[in-house]
């Protein structure tokens, strides 16, 4: 399954891309607008495409077709690993079909139901990205969600990426492995809690305390 980081913060998308732990990064209005101060979000978008050597989703912030497809254009012209990133509307829909049509590749975001899922990937989308943290967060069932997406694309075979998004914790990135689902998309916080567990520090501990009594060197 593929890991996508979810921030526009350069320093922790370096400090993933160090270990070679991610295969891409998704941002948002919002990501951005916490990170960018007076930068143009353009230039800092350049940047996070080369310091990544897989798809970055920039999403338009226009909420007609033509503004879409204009933004779209723009946003796919800044790196060959951008992904432009349009909102499950109608006009979204649209959009992205208009953007597919001409070459490009596009993240459907805001996704809550396995019906949008299904129009998404009829539009063309390379991704489809479903919200389980938000989903969860109206007390609905987000990973039931994926259960259904996954299914209804084995059934009649799309080839539209699932990645899951809004993801909060380890378990959401668990599931969706089990689910089969083919990325998530994370918070830096929820990516290095993946890497935890009290028996490993606890056995770490014990290792270098008996170690220690040694008095040697490697
Ligand atoms: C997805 O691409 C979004 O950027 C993101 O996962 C939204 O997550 P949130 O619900 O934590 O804002």
């Amino acid at each position: 399954m593929k890991i996508f980081l979810d921030t526009a913060d350069l320093d922790e998308i370096r400090r993933a891309g160090d270990a070679n732990l991610i295969d891409g990064v998704t941002t948002n209005p919002s990501l951005v607008a916490k990170v960018a101060g007076d930068r143009d979000p353009k230039e800092l978008y350049l940047e996070i495409c080369e310091a990544v050597s897989g798809p970055v989703s920039l999403e338009v912030v226009g909420v007609d077709r033509e503004t879409m497809v204009t933004e779209g254009r723009k946003l796919a012209a800044i790196h060959e690993n951008a992904v432009v990133k349009v909102p499950l509307t109608e006009a979204g829909l649209k959009a992205c079909r208009d953007l597919v049509e001409e070459g490009n590749r596009v993240n459907v975001t805001l996704c809550f139901s396995v019906s949008q899922a299904l129009l998404a990937a009829k539009a063309g989308a390379a991704f489809i990205s479903p919200f389980v943290g938000r989903i969860d967060d109206i007390s609905g069932e987000g990973m039931q969600v994926i259960h259904q997406i996954r299914q209804v694309y084995d059934n009649y075979d799309y080839d539209t990426e699932i990645l899951v998004a809004s993801i909060r914790s380890p378990a959401h990135v668990v599931e969706s492995m089990l689910i089969g689902a083919d990325c998530c998309t994370m918070p830096p916080s929820v990516l290095w809690q993946l890497s935890k567990h009290p028996l490993t520090d606890r056995g770490l501990d014990a290792f270098l305390s008996d170690w220690g009594k040694l008095g040697a060197e490697l």
